[in-house]
């Protein structure tokens, strides 16, 4: 991520740097014209000066955010600060360091500054010894000296005391700042899932939207910041659902002129719900405006063209690709072609060509379909180990007619791994006791697939209402647990949630 506060940093280092440069060309001119030094000195004395700081300052127009560039700066300055003082006909040259040391802080690296001040304290010692050796200090006046080294050495301590105590600071900071952000992240996914479970229709629909969007704002440009905002932008723009009655949104055919308008208070219902979420800036406003269209005719303000925010024009092509090639209660996806003709066709009256013009550039680089053509492919594939057979049978025959879902059963812990040694399943659905002499029960099988690394989502089954029993499934890690006789909707629901779209890479 571009870190704006390191920036910030760098160009305060690199500012400061070239006010010395200026201060020390002027002074040292001065020197020049009193005649204390000639004009050959003041080159090489411009060029050790400016060189450094200049080929910093290019490091810092080509990349601001650079995290190396603080040891550029530590060089440079360093080989500026020993030309100088061990040139200089003054000793008070050596305070010269003090500044760039205070700055060196801002960077909370202590080690920096510990090399920084070794340097440092090699040429005061070298500049102290020349002095020595051509007379100018004896046993007699070198107090000024020693003052010289002990300042240094304490300045550089402290400093590095600084450095650390800001580091301890700014990394708690962080961890806060991460955890504040992460129960944010769960808020709204538990929001957004609310919603799902609501529309039956377009379960996964905003998780979809969310991934087009991220990747739309990323081929935009937008940093990573600006991508995830677009992420829980797109997770949350249909909130406003929730406000309209289940049977208009859950009709299966064509809504009356009157239910199309109850659905149309969606847009301005998601703006109200999410107005105070002060966090993300486009949340309310990627809600409230994804439905206008780019001519001006869409709602619920009729805005047109650029006064549509950004976020709203993303989500608008991002929803209505996923809409189109998603399985509705009134009709069945569409072709990836004919899906392509409708963004074509819209460029312009119904999308921003220019987003549009990326949803078409995703769709075609997305050769195996990741953006998802609901086919038969794309059904999910469920293994079921149950060693009753009645058991497997009833959960088999839930699941028959559902397109969503092929599901394969085995009757013990064994053939259960064999399974999944060989075939790809996205989801395992395991009874916990399986009787069968010397076979492995639902934990071990789960133990097994942990062991070997597999991400495969695992839902336990058991017919005891032992709240022992729920406790020690859930330390394994599983997404869900049902209790025999099950369920169908609990089942349903169940899968729902656990097999979620896949995310693009
Ligand atoms: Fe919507």
């Amino acid at each position: 991520m571009k870190d704006e506060t390191l920036k910030k940093i760098n160009r305060c280092l690199i500012s400061a740097w070239l006010v010395i440069v200026a201060v020390l060309l002027i002074t040292y001119y001065i020197e020049v014209l009193k005649g204390n030094r000639n004009t050959d000195y003041y080159t090489l004395f411009a060029g050790v000066t400016v060189v450094p700081a200049f080929l910093c300052l290019l490091w810092y127009w080509k990349n601001p955010y650079s995290i190396s560039l603080r040891y550029g700066f530590a060089i440079g300055y360093s080989v500026m600060y020993g030309f100088v003082l061990l040139t200089s006909n003054t000793d008070l040259v050596f305070s010269y360091i003090f500044v760039m040391l205070v700055l060196l802080i801002l960077y909370h690296q202590p080690s920096l500054i510990a090399v920084v001040g070794a340097i440092s304290m090699i040429v005061n010692a070298i500049h102290v010894i020349l002095k020595i050796g051509d007379g100018t200090y004896n046993t007699e006046n070198s107090r000024d000296a020693e003052i010289q080294l002990v300042l240094l050495a304490l300045s550089f301590g402290a400093a590095i005391v600084a450095a650390a105590l800001y580091d301890k600071i700014s990394k708690d900071y962080e961890t806060y700042k991460n955890a504040q952000k992460n129960m944010l992240i769960q808020v709204m996914t538990a929001f957004s899932e609310a919603l799902d479970a609501k529309d039956e229709y377009t379960s996964g629909h905003s998780h979809s939207v969310a991934i087009y969007a991220k990747e739309i704002m990323k081929r935009l440009g937008g940093n990573e910041e600006e991508q995830e905002e677009a992420y829980y932008t797109g997770l949350l723009h249909d909130v406003g659902k929730i406000r309209v009655p289940d049977a208009v949104i859950n009709k299966p055919g064509k809504l009356t002129p009157e239910e199309f308008e109850e659905i149309k208070v969606h847009t301005e219902a998601g703006y109200q719900i999410l107005k105070n979420v002060s966090a993300l800036n486009d949340l309310s406003g990627g809600a409230r405006w994804h439905h206008e269209r780019y001519d001006g005719t869409g709602y619920p303000n009729g805005i047109k063209g650029e006064d549509i925010p950004l976020i709203a024009r993303i989500i608008s092509v991002a929803d209505a690709y996923d809409a189109m090639t998603s399985n509705r209660s009134y009709r069945e996806p569409m072709s990836q072609e004919k899906v392509r003709e409708q963004i074509v066709g819209g460029m312009g009256t119904q999308f921003d060509a220019k987003i549009a013009q990326i949803m078409l550039d995703m769709m075609d680089e997305d050769k195996d379909y990741k953006l998802r053509e609901l086919e038969e492919d794309a059904r999910k594939r469920i293994l079921l180990a149950d060693d009753n057979p009645e058991g497997s049978e009833e959960v088999i025959e839930m699941l028959h007619n559902d397109k969503h879902y092929e599901i394969l059963s085995v009757n013990n812990g064994k053939s259960c791994i064999d399974m999944l040694k060989n075939q790809y399943f996205d989801l395992l659905i395991i009874d916990i006791e399986m009787a069968g002499e010397n076979d492995m029960d639902g934990y071990d099988v789960v133990e097994w697939v942990r062991n070997n690394n597999m991400s495969i989502p695992v839902i336990f089954m058991k017919g005891d209402k032992e709240m022992t029993s729920i406790l020690r499934a859930e330390s394994f890690g599983i997404s869900g647990y049902i209790t025999k006789p099950v369920s169908e909707a609990a089942l349903r629901d169940l899968l729902r949630s656990t097999l979620r779209p896949n995310d693009l890479a």
